[in-house]
């Protein structure tokens, strides 16, 4: 299906050449010569446009005024202003209004086409997030967090209580695994904003040059590369919430911005002079003690003590090991649809190694076990051969921490030991490719070409 794009121009001669133009770049072109009709068209049509490309001044009235009025009823269509030679005030209040740009009349087809092509790639980019948004909701309310102990129920019973009340940040600290993305999205998607989008960022996935651009925004031209304008994560993010992942890895520099930008919640894109205002929920994550990054000099005083207004600690695994009993047999019962296994029985000694171990990957590591064991088991018991857990294998000389053991005894063919052994040094290492290759002495691309060969799971590097 054709996107809409809806002209709204009052001369014909232009109007009609624009519309020819356009239909022949593959939209579905609506032309309206007034407001009154562009109205009716939105109305009565019931047309969706991903792009509104529109004349300041119009007979009935001025554009911008229109803008205002659809905002809430069009939160997802990009809008771009053709204007009068030096009508600056009119383009600063269309920005202001979050029109995606404006160009002055006369101007060329091509640079208006690459115009409307950006807006068309933003408008398509909220559609995506808002389509997501919905199909999160009903999977992440509080009950998403399994787990009987005492410590998840606490947990549990603050975030119960967080739904219902808005905040403005929030921190989650926790080791590796414990579940703070988990948290993250259910206090989202149970909270007051969860038909807003929930934007994140990932501060240790990202060069450090680039975070900012990254969270900020900006302009074409702001620098050697900036082709076109770009919206940062937090105007993304705008009426909804971001979450900065691993925020003990920002730096000072960028922690000073933030902090300035979250306390006015406003901002400008890099390389623009004009501000742009949010309004963001800001949830952020760390598996290190920012504290002690305080007291270090490596985290400023200040942001911490903005961000930290509600702090919830989520302990280890190994803290709360009867949550076991709940979390194993969920992660099975995935596992098994997943994999079209059937597996009903879990043995003793399985409980019996499970409860001992300390679970140094927690969670993750937990469910990324019970992945491998189920995708290896046969009949319908778990397999307490293949749970390997590390100070748990069988003893063979120099196998105990850093090797493996592989039986061969014909259970497995060179094609399952093959998958065995990567999935074995995924998991060690975290999921990451290049840590996993090290360890096999292999090349990333080799490790990469074979990990997709067993359709194994891997985080991009
Ligand atoms: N209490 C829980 N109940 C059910 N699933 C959980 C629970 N805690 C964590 N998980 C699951 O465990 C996995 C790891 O959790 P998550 O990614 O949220 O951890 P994390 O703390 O963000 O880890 P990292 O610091 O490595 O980013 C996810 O699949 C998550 O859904
Ligand atoms: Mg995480």
């Amino acid at each position: 299906m054709k996107d809409t794009l809806l002209i709204i121009e009052d001369e014909a001669l232009l109007g009609n050449e624009l519309a020819r133009f356009f239909s022949k770049q593959q939209w579905e072109v609506r032309l309206a010569t007034h407001l009154t009709n562009a109205r009716q068209l939105l109305n009565e049509s019931q047309i969706d446009p991903l792009v509104i490309l529109s004349d300041m001044n119009l007979p009935d009235g001025n554009a911008l005024d229109f803008l205002e009025q659809s905002k809430t009823s069009l939160p997802n269509s990009e809008w771009i202003f053709l204007t009068g030679y030096g009508s600056v005030t009119d383009s600063v209040r269309a920005l202001r209004l979050g029109a995606y740009d404006f160009i002055e009349k006369p101007c060329g087809l091509d640079r208006l086409n690459m115009l409307v092509e950006g807006a068309a790639r933003s408008a398509r980019a909220q559609r995506r997030l808002l389509q997501e948004t919905s199909q999160h909701f009903n999977r992440y309310t509080t009950d998403a967090l399994v787990g009987r102990s005492q410590k998840t129920k606490a947990v549990r019973d603050m975030l119960k209580q967080l739904s219902n009340v808005p905040f403005s940040s929030l921190v989650i600290t926790g080791e590796t695994g414990t579940g703070k993305g988990l948290i993250t999205r259910i206090l989202h998607y149970s909270g007051s904003r969860a038909s807003k989008p929930l934007v994140e960022l990932n501060c240790a996935a990202i060069p450090k040059d680039l975070l900012e651009s990254e969270l900020f925004g900006y302009e074409a031209g702001a620098f050697t590369g900036a082709k076109k304008r770009h919206r940062g994560l937090l105007e993304q993010a705008d009426t909804g919430t971001i979450f900065l992942d691993e925020i003990g890895e920002m730096d000072l520099n960028l922690q000073g911005k933030l902090l300035k930008a979250v306390e006015e919640l406003r901002f400008r894109r890099l390389g623009s002079e004009t501000m742009v205002e949010v309004d963001v929920q800001i949830i952020t994550a760390t598996n290190r003690d920012l504290l002690q990054q305080v007291k270090n000099g490596q985290f400023r005083e200040d942001l911490y003590h903005r961000l930290s207004v509600l702090n919830i600690h989520i302990p280890p695994l190994r803290e709360r090991l009867e949550d076991l009993r709940d979390l194993v047999p969920q992660f099975v019962a995935d596992c098994n649809i997943k994999s079209g296994k059937q597996i009903k029985i879990i043995p003793e000694t399985v409980w019996e190694q499970l409860e001992t171990y300390d679970w140094p990957g927690n969670i993750r590591e937990l469910r990324n076990i019970i992945e491998r064991c189920i995708l290896l088991a046969e009949g319908d018991a778990f397999p307490v051969q293949w749970l390997q857990l590390p100070n748990k294998r069988p003893a063979i000389s120099g196998a105990e921490n850093t090797g493996m053991y592989i039986p061969l005894d014909g259970t497995l063919s060179l094609h399952d030991i093959e998958k065995l052994v990567l999935q074995e040094a995924l998991l060690r290492a975290n999921n990451n490719v290049t840590g996993a290759a090290r360890m096999l002495r292999a090349t990333r691309e080799t490790m990469r070409y074979r990990v997709q060969k067993h359709h194994l799971k891997y985080d991009q590097d």
